[in-house]
């Protein structure tokens, strides 16, 4: 972090760099953030002075450079390969950058040397990021798609891994699944997937965009087969970029089904060698970046970086219990005012999000919209009243969001 402030000192972006470092309950990186209390960075993290900084550094070049930025910005890319990296367990040459989650799942989907037949476990619940693109891969290959349910998971594992495991048995060739359940919160057992699934000969695809940042990832150490993930919730980046991780026991094996001109060998050659050397026939790199398949996104990998540096400079975990924190802060008020709790009771299933099923009768969007005018924002993804806070937040935004839930209730009863 450090590190990135003294970077970002001396350019177009040091007016809005944040006066001291990131402390936990602290909003001050956000000073344009607006309303009492920001529970939602499960949906759209908000960008920080530091992300912003960033943004105005590069762009800044741009505008001054125009092409003569590219080469920086390419510099930045790699530094974050090896920080996301880092974050998830993998080395930088398995790490791809992408658009979003989706990409990664796409390229995996349509790339991977299918035969007809082969079977696929998806869980039913999942978002839709991570069951789609299998549904097209089901339908260009004849692959058959299984779905499982996500009961139990939350609270008695085994059992739920008892159903994945008579799954594998009848034969499987991957398992997909998001490392935290977007609408309840649910951390997935990934080792025991990883470990379950390779004992029967079968991959394990991992959507972790709800997890990484607050939740330990260990890629190579676990042996996560794939892992997609998006940045602009718990990193703190922005819309419309990713990275995709890839095992390195599995990159040979890919079809280069998404690639494009950046995909290939040397693909810069026939601009830059002052040759004519242009040609359509090159390889396509045998690695996790020939996702990078045109153009990056290279403001939004800047503000990447920048999201993810106070997360690597107060650490995931501690985040983590700072989280639980207000989560226990919230849920008890929550239930005696009529929800039900879907936290997870295992507490190692607990990740960042907070989901409560609403009272009977109750318009659960009218009463989001309700808390959204007093300043308190939350999701409501699939019927269930989901919050998540991040490191900015504090409990001292807990009364102010009981009292506009308070308030809320009685306008929001059917
Ligand atoms: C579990 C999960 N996966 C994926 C996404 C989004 O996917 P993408 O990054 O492709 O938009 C979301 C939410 O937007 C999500 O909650």
């Amino acid at each position: 972090m450090v590190d990135l402030r003294a970077r970002l000192a001396g350019t177009a972006g040091q007016a809005l760099l944040p006066a001291a470092g990131p402390v936990l309950g602290d909003r001050s990186w956000f000073p344009e953030l607006r309303g009492v209390a920001y529970f939602n960075h499960a949906a759209v993290s908000p960008p920080s002075l530091l992300v912003q900084a960033a943004l105005r550094a590069m762009i800044a070049d741009y505008a001054a450079r125009g092409v003569g930025a590219v080469a920086a910005a390419a510099e930045q890319r790699e530094r974050l390969r090896g920080q996301l990296a880092a974050l998830v367990g993998a080395q930088p040459g398995d790490v791809g950058l992408v658009p979003n989650t989706t990409h990664g799942v796409l390229a995996i989907a349509l790339g991977l040397p299918w035969r007809a037949g082969d079977r696929v476990l998806c869980f039913d619940g999942e978002f839709p990021t991570n069951v789609l693109p299998w549904r097209q891969a089901a339908e260009a290959h004849g692959l058959e798609l299984i779905f499982e349910g996500l009961d139990g998971f939350g609270d008695a594992p085994g059992q739920a891994l008892e159903r994945v495991e008579a799954q594998l048995r009848r034969g499987l060739r991957l398992v997909a699944v998001s490392a935290v359940q977007f609408r309840d919160g649910t951390a997935m057992p990934l080792q025991e997937l990883a470990a379950r699934c390779h004992a029967h000969g079968a991959e394990l695809f991992v959507d972790a965009i709800q997890a990484a940042g607050l939740l330990p990832l260990d890629l190579r150490g676990w042996g996560i087969d794939y892992l997609s993930c998006g940045s602009h919730k718990w990193l703190m980046g922005t819309e419309g970029c990713g990275f995709l991780a890839v095992h390195p026991d599995r990159v040979g094996a890919l079809r280069p089904a998404v690639a494009g001109w950046l995909s290939v060998e040397d693909p810069l050659d026939f601009l830059f060698s002052g040759r004519p050397v242009m040609r359509y026939d090159k390889p396509v790199r045998q690695a996790a970046d020939r996702v990078e398949v045109g153009a990056p996104n290279a403001l939004g990998f800047a503000a990447l970086e920048a999201g993810l540096a106070p997360l690597i400079d107060l650490g995931p975990a501690r985040i983590l219990a700072h989280v639980q924190a207000l989560h226990d802060a919230l849920e008890g008020p929550l239930v005696a005012r009529g929800f039900r709790s879907l936290r997870p009771a295992a507490r190692e299933a607990r990740s960042g999000i907070l989901s409560l099923l609403p009272p009977p009768g109750l318009d659960l969007a009218r009463l989001v919209a309700l808390l959204g005018e007093s300043g308190v924002s939350v999701s409501q993804p699939d019927g269930r009243l989901r919050l998540s806070p991040h490191w900015p937040s504090g409990l001292h935004q807990v009364a102010p969001t009981l009292a506009a839930v308070d308030r809320a209730l009685p306008l929001a009863r059917a």
